[in-house]
């Protein structure tokens, strides 16, 4: 099973990094991609993938930092950084209209500007977004970022909204917001499409059921798994098995050796 987005470069890895990759190749996640958020979370992350040959990284300046983002300047700098062979994607990007810890405008200059940089660069994008949907969908088709394609990580829309970013050419991904009990999602993991679907713990964040309220870490992506096999009635390894190949194509991951 492939983690399709992780945090470990964050200080809630410190004590026990390596230990937590560790734990997730013991439980059978044999690929991580850990999600840079600023400038030093993209150096990290990159860091991490030259430390292990199952890590991979994605670059991007997140909405909540948008702030930092200094248009052609910063453009040049993400291209530097994603011309490195362990980046698999551009992200994450996106629009957060929840907590707002950048100006709504600075966040969509910064979101336009770094699509721009994944279609230069040919990857796809790590959306994140947060009571932004709406926005978030115009952005994508004013800009053509179906070119690139990409996932909407930590979906948690419904139905409607589910088919729409598909039709567009986009995969979405689901955590641990899939063990809770929330009926939306619980819809979603039922009826979209298998292979447009990713797995994903966003950890440290959104621990699923039964750690919910705890730390969560990669090896945790299996309780996704299990739970979306649970929705669908499909055996575990069918899920791994056409995720990971989801994963694969998106991200053009090399084999496993
Ligand atoms: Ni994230």
């Amino acid at each position: 099973m492939i983690e399709t987005h992780a945090h470990l470069d964050f200080p809630q890895f410190d004590d026990d990094r390596e230990a937590a990759i560790k734990r997730a190749a013991d439980a059978g996640i044999h690929t991580i991609i850990n999600i840079g958020t600023d400038w030093d979370s993209c150096d990290r992350v990159i860091e991490l993938a030259e430390a292990h040959p199952r890590l991979f990284a994605a670059v991007g300046i997140h909405p909540h930092d948008a702030k930092i983002w200094e248009g052609d300047r910063s453009s040049e700098r993400l291209k530097t950084l994603a011309e490195h062979p362990k980046v698999v994607a551009i992200g994450e990007i996106g629009l957060d209209y929840y907590r707002n810890n950048s100006p709504r405008d600075k966040q969509r200059v910064a979101f336009v500007e770094q699509i721009a940089v994944a279609k230069d660069m040919n990857l796809p994008i790590v959306i994140h977004n947060r009571d932004a949907f709406n926005d978030i969908f115009e952005v994508l088709l004013m800009e053509r970022a179906y070119d690139v394609g990409g996932v909407l990580h930590c979906f948690s829309e419904g139905v409607a909204e589910a088919e729409k970013s598909i039709d567009l050419g986009f995969h979405l991904s689901v955590n641990g917001i899939l063990t809770y009990k929330k009926a939306t999602m619980a819809e979603v993991g039922k009826s979209v499409r298998l292979d447009r679907l990713l797995l994903e713990t966003d950890c440290p964040f959104l621990a699923p059921h039964p750690h919910r309220g705890k730390r969560n870490e990669p090896a945790y992506v299996a309780f996704v798994g299990d739970k979306l096999a649970e929705l669908r009635g499909t055996p575990v390894d069918e899920i791994a098995d056409v995720t990971d190949e989801n994963a694969n194509r998106l991200f053009r991951l090399p084999p496993l050796q």
